[in-house]
């Protein structure tokens, strides 16, 4: 029978047999996925495992900062590389969801491939991919037209870095991922945390991307997420999150009328974001984290909430 803990032994004896003596260099996002795999590769080969955090400037507010500090504490050999602004140049004037993925992926690669560059003799690289990311990226039919989206994380392996791959949680659900880095001991902020799509904020700003809007949805998100937190309602949310929408609306402020932004506020119970459904917020929770919205974050005067099911809508927007 499947046990978390078997998994683990099992996982580790295999990541040894195959990767022997070998360095492995390893991208962590900041998710439950790549911080499990981190674990579990550190387990089984300590010091060989060279991590590298990309801040990609499309993470919610001050989670870089956080993050990078919580795989420190968990004594992973970690280097982050701040590179917001080479994404932010490469997405300027893209507006198309799957165009801007593709430049979000082409500079990841490029920023990765120059850290994994500087590791001497390394051989393989490993990715927290699990079973979801590989079905939902690979279409029936195979043929990319039928792709729903191209998660950037799964086989994009360019030939040049000629390393070989290791993705120990491959054949793994999210709550089966969670499991198992909960009998590793793993700190619950980083077992508890939403999935959030690698490239972040930019499928969630419709349109363009400019630093100003990716200011404005970091400022919404935080209220929204820190209101889920503080009303304990985070662990009951599979995925939560919010989304700029290219529209302004009118609004009155004091005596002025105002012509901004509108967001809209979308959090889902599922079990592994194949299928999802919208989560009925208490009607208070909605009221107070729309006034806190509108009145702290400049830039907004409208918030609405989400009601559509996966399928036939996705949890992201783009
Ligand atoms: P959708 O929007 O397809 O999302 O219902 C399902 C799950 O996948 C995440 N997602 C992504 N993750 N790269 C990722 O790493 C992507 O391009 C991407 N697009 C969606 C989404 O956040 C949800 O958890």
């Amino acid at each position: 029978d499947w046990t978390p803990q078997s998994f683990v032994e099992e996982t580790v004896e295999a990541l040894q047999e195959k990767i022997g003596n070998d360095k492995v260099v390893l991208g962590l996002s900041g998710g439950v996925d790549s911080s499990v795999a981190a674990i579990l590769l550190h387990k089984a080969i300590g010091t060989n495992l060279y991590c590298i955090f990309v801040n990609n400037g499309l993470l919610r507010k001050n989670e870089y900062d956080s993050v990078l500090a919580q795989y420190e504490g968990m004594g992973l050999n970690v280097k982050g590389v701040d590179a917001s602004a080479r994404f932010l140049d490469a997405l300027a004037g893209l507006s198309d969801p799957e165009l801007k993925r593709k430049a979000i992926g082409r500079v990841f690669i490029e920023v990765f491939d120059d850290e994994a560059h500087q590791i001497k003799d390394v051989k393989w690289l490993a990715q927290g991919t699990i079973y979801p990311d590989v079905i939902e990226s690979v279409s029936a039919t195979g043929s990319p037209s039928a792709t729903i989206k191209s998660h950037h994380n799964v086989g994009g392996l360019p030939d040049f870095m000629k390393l070989k791959v290791v993705e120990p949680l491959k054949a793994l659900f999210k709550d089966e991922v969670r499991r198992v880095g909960a009998s590793m001991d793993m700190d619950q902020a980083i077992l508890g945390r939403h999935p959030f799509p690698g490239p972040g904020l930019a499928i969630r700003i419709l349109g363009d991307i400019t630093a100003e809007k990716v200011r404005i949805l970091q400022e919404v998100d935080a209220v929204f997420i820190d209101n889920l937190k503080s009303w304990n309602l985070y662990d009951k949310v599979w995925q939560a999150g919010a989304i700029l929408l290219p529209v302004n609306s009118v609004g009155v402020m004091g005596d002025e009328r105002t012509y901004e932004k509108c967001v809209a506020l979308r959090a889902v119970e599922s079990t592994d974001g194949m299928t999802a459904d919208w989560v009925n917020l208490p009607y208070e929770f909605l009221q107070k984290t729309s006034n806190e919205i509108i009145n702290k974050v400049k830039g907004v005067n409208r918030v609405v909430y989400d009601i559509s099911s996966k399928p036939p809508a996705t949890i992201e927007w783009e």
